[in-house]
């Protein structure tokens, strides 16, 4: 396409201005669908922040479980750099995440009070993504799948989530399959179910964490997951402490006791064994 003469800075180092339809960014990235799909609920000037904010949260939370989906993919066939390049990039991204919750950290009482009405009984709680990232990790419930039964696709990812082996669970097997003695209690376990802490795992990690040397790709794997443990925690203690500075001890809007309830869910561990296994190096 030429460029149209008349604009200032035209010329051959210019971009192209002449598209016959929609430009290829917006084929591509679909700004348009993107920065609509704001719909606030009240005149308060700071819902756009506390819906956009979600909104964004709910896109990292999809590229992670991209991510964790490709690890225990790669980890399936013994691919071990490929499931620590996607580790590492989700890794990148839940810091990215965490970052997000800047723009809400610090709400008072009154500024959230300003459209919390306007939610309903709306709460994150609901997030169908959030829940498929939990499963990766390990911590299945089908229960979790309850609130999605009106929602066909939705109910169906979440059921496919739950009935497949986790990213902790194929990390399991391929200790196995190089000779680790994860027991078969453990191997055999029904994917279904959520990942229960177990003694012999634990002695596994310390094992390959006391031989460096022999088990050098078997203790980047383990740092790498570290470091997703570790991030997933700071995520639950920053919402925490952001629904604390903003609520208080009042009831949530998905009908949790609120603060309470969050601080037993932001004490889980991920991938506990990765932790409790430290104490025995
Ligand atoms: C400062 C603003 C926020 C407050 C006051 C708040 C409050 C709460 C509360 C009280 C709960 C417990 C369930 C309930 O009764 O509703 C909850 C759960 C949850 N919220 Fe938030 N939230 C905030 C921001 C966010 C944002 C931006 C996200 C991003 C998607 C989010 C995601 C979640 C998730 C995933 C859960 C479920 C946690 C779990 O199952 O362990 N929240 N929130």
């Amino acid at each position: 396409m030429s460029h149209a003469p008349d604009v200032p800075g035209a010329g051959s180092d210019a971009p192209n201005l002449d598209f016959a339809g929609t430009t290829p960014y917006e084929d591509y990235v679909q700004a348009d669908v993107l920065t609509h799909l704001q719909q606030l609920r009240s005149d308060d000037p700071g819902e756009m922040v506390f819906l956009v904010t979600t909104q964004v949260m709910e896109l990292w939370f999809t590229v992670i479980v991209h991510e964790w989906e490709t690890a225990s993919r790669a980890l399936r066939e013994d691919r071990i750099p490929l499931a620590m390049d996607a580790l590492k990039r989700s890794a990148d991204e839940l810091v990215a995440l965490n970052a997000s919750w800047r723009p809400l950290g610090r709400l008072t009482p009154g500024q959230f009070n300003a459209y919390r009405g306007a939610l309903g009984e709306g709460s994150g709680f609901q997030s169908a993504m959030y829940r498929r990232m939990e499963f990766l990790l390990g911590d299945k419930s089908a229960s979790m799948l309850v609130p999605h039964r009106g929602a066909p696709r939705v109910h169906a990812e979440l059921e496919k989530a739950l009935q497949e082996p986790s990213l902790y669970d194929e990390v399991l097997r391929l200790l196995a399959r190089r000779g680790l003695p994860v027991p078969r209690s453990v191997l055999d376990r029904d994917p279904a179910r959520r990942h229960e802490p177990s003694p012999e795992v634990e002695e596994v990690w310390a094992a390959i964490y006391a031989d460096p040397d022999r088990y050098a790709e078997l203790v980047r794997l383990g740092e790498a997951l570290t470091d997703v443990g570790e991030l997933m925690w700071r995520w639950r203690n920053d919402h925490l402490v952001a629904t604390r500075r903003a609520m208080g001890s009042k009831t949530g809007t998905g009908g949790s006791a609120g603060v309470a309830w969050l601080e037993k869910r932001a004490t889980k561990s991920v991938f506990p064994e990765l932790w409790t296994a430290r104490s025995n190096v």
